[in-house]
């Protein structure tokens, strides 16, 4: 039996031309056995009707607050009550700047702040109104208040853009709310995972570096999905944009050798898994010039001498740190005879390769799709938001632990 069966199920739509995929989603849910109550905006209504919601959940949909003959059926702090989840798809830049204001302005921003219920938003919007910094910070307020954000993904817009702000797939968005509501097993109690994240940055000068372009989502997803699951997590984190997952122990570093030491400080104890998901420069300056470089002379060329750093995956693999070790192949060809090859050179129990010549995942992007490799098999999850696929990994990571 689905987790959604029997789960009362708000679904909010907004204004916004992804409007028509959330009649999907409604039929998912329902399908699912989930009692689905629909409201609209004003907004949403212009992109889908009261009637086909009306059909798809079985219930009447409601729009307006002071609705009389709406309010004898269920009153308003009835029906947020009623919710086990709230989840909004579309949310549209308004509803989110409303409802980050805490406004009660219409039916849904009243439901949201009325529901003592999770509630979850699958934004969808123009590429430039997501990154906007007023769309961006209404976000971060609303993460901090542990609104579940979905997506958004990225890739061609209705409009014509192409950038983050499309909304999550039906399925992915089902899949989410299954998540959400299912209870989450404490089955990693007591065990102790390292997880690495981010890029390193290598001075060269005390004002310039090299580093990558990674991103950390993926580790840090992967941090907050074991520590969901009751695991003890170190996240040795290299300098990103991301706030530390809650309950998770962050140690930020910035080179590959203070990677490799701090890992083996939280290691002192032998972990039972470590995740090398960090993008470690291969080398860092021979020597950190002292004082910040000039461009003296004529010569329109410099040189940089460099040195090897510290493979961190591959020395802690050798000195037996964790029990379960798992590195990241980030490839452009041959992805699974190269990252094969990985496994048994840097001595690891499964690798996890995606390719990075494709420009719709891997670094940087939300979404990621992987092979995931061990010795003798081999596992292919859907392409999906990091933040699902880390839930995947973790699962797959603990079924491989308890084979070994
Ligand atoms: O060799 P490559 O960089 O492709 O290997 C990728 C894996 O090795 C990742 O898990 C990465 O975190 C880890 N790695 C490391 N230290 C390095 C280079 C890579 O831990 N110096």
């Amino acid at each position: 039996m689905s987790s959604l069966a029997n789960k009362q199920i708000l679904v909010g739509i907004t204004g916004g031309i992804a409007a028509y995929k959330t009649i999907e989603l409604v039929r998912l849910l329902t399908k699912a056995g989930a009692d689905v109550q629909v409201v609209l905006t004003e907004g949403a209504k212009a992109f889908v009707t009261e009637m086909t919601l009306q059909a798809v959940s079985g219930h009447p949909v409601r729009s307006t607050l002071l609705d009389p003959s709406a309010e004898l059926g269920m009153g308003h702090i009835e029906l947020a009550k009623w919710a086990d989840l709230i989840i909004i798809a579309p949310a549209s830049a308004d509803f989110m700047a409303r409802y980050a204001q805490g406004m009660a302005n219409d039916l849904l921003t009243t439901l949201c702040l009325a529901t003592e219920a999770p509630v979850a938003l699958a934004p969808a919007m123009n590429q430039a109104m997501w990154k906007h910094p007023a769309t961006q910070t209404n976000l971060q307020t609303l993460i901090s208040r542990d609104v579940a954000i979905i997506g958004p993904a990225s890739g061609a817009q209705a409009c014509g853009d192409v950038g983050a702000g499309r909304m999550e797939e039906p399925v992915d968005l089902f899949k989410a709310i299954e998540q959400l509501l299912a209870p989450i097993q404490q089955d990693l109690a007591g065990q102790h995972w390292v997880i690495t994240a981010g890029p390193t940055m290598e001075a060269i000068d005390p004002v310039r570096y090299i580093s990558n372009h990674s991103s950390g989502k993926m580790g840090y997803a992967l941090a907050a999905a074991a520590q969901a699951r009751g695991a003890s997590v170190t996240l040795v984190s290299g300098p990103t944009q991301l706030d530390a997952p809650q309950g998770v122990k962050r140690i930020e570093i910035k080179s590959a050798e203070d990677m490799l030491s701090a890992c083996r400080e939280a290691m002192v104890k032998p972990a039972d898994v470590f995740i090398g998901a960090a993008a470690v420069a291969d080398f860092r300056m021979k020597e950190v010039a002292s004082q910040k470089m000039k461009k003296t002379g004529d010569s329109d060329e410099m040189q940089l001498t460099l040195v090897k750093n510290p493979d961190v995956i591959a020395t802690l693999s050798q000195e037996n740190t964790a029990k379960c070790m798992v590195g990241f192949a980030a490839e452009t060809q041959d992805v699974i005879a190269y990252a094969k090859s990985k496994l048994e050179r840097k001595g690891l129990d499964l690798i996890i390769a995606n390719d990075v010549s494709r420009t719709d995942i891997g670094f940087n992007n939300d979404e990621n799709q992987v092979t995931v490799l061990s010795k003798d098999q081999q596992w292919t999850p859907p392409k999906e938001s990091k933040s699902a696929l880390a839930i995947e990994l973790v699962e797959l990571i603990t079924q491989y632990q308890s084979t070994k």
